[in-house]
């Protein structure tokens, strides 16, 4: 339980503070998710708060990621897996918070906060490649895609092959290309929101 239960628990909880809620209600007194896009996260609260408020987010959100890690590598032991299993359960938690009834963001800046603690060079490529679309497209949710989709690549070729890292930010894409859905339609039909 200590060791496995308990980390994991808490990571998915610290993953569950929605930062972009919080500083919505404590500047504007809104519900970030009835504005823009809908969604819970420092994009949005770019868009509806401003750049200040949307970096605020974007850091915070991030280091739930990297608390995460942090849990799972003070309480389990020396077992790897439970560290990495703590990064998608904040993740988790960010997505589909418990205290927001399961109506949270997108999860990418926790997802390059747990990256960047996990795989640091790796994160390091992703981000420049995706913040290089992000300058000319000025669509946020293409960098999201762009990092997560380009990350188990930049991982393989640091790690010399697919280690277990690589595993794990095949996850991290998978659930990113979820919560994307309706951006990736929207990117489609070239109706997404810019930035
Ligand atoms: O990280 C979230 C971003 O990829 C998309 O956010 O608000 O434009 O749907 P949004």
């Amino acid at each position: 339980f200590y060791t496995w239960i308990l980390p994991i628990l808490l990571s998915y909880l610290i993953g569950s503070i929605s930062f972009s809620y919080i500083v919505g209600k404590l500047t504007k007194g809104i519900d970030i998710r009835n504005y823009g896009s809908g969604n819970a996260g420092a994009t949005n609260t770019v868009r509806v708060l401003g750049k200040v408020p949307g970096l605020i987010v974007f850091i915070l959100d991030a280091l739930k990621g990297m608390a995460a890690v942090g849990i799972g590598y003070l309480m389990a032991d020396g077992n790897a897996a439970v560290w990495m299993v703590c990064g998608i359960a904040a993740i988790v938690g960010h997505n589909w918070p418990i205290f927001l009834k399961f109506r949270g963001g997108k999860g990418i800046a926790t997802t390059i906060g747990v990256t960047a603690v996990l795989v640091f060079y790796a994160a390091l490529i992703s981000g420049l490649l995706a913040i290089l679309f992000i300058v000319f497209t000025r669509y946020v949710s293409l960098g999201s895609l762009i990092y997560t989709a380009s990350l188990p690549i930049f991982i393989m070729l640091v790690d010399h092959g697919p280690s277990t890292y690589f595993w794990l930010s095949l996850i991290m894409m998978v659930m990113a290309i979820i919560r994307h859905k309706d951006n990736i339609k929207n990117l489609l039909k070239g109706k997404e929101r810019r930035i």
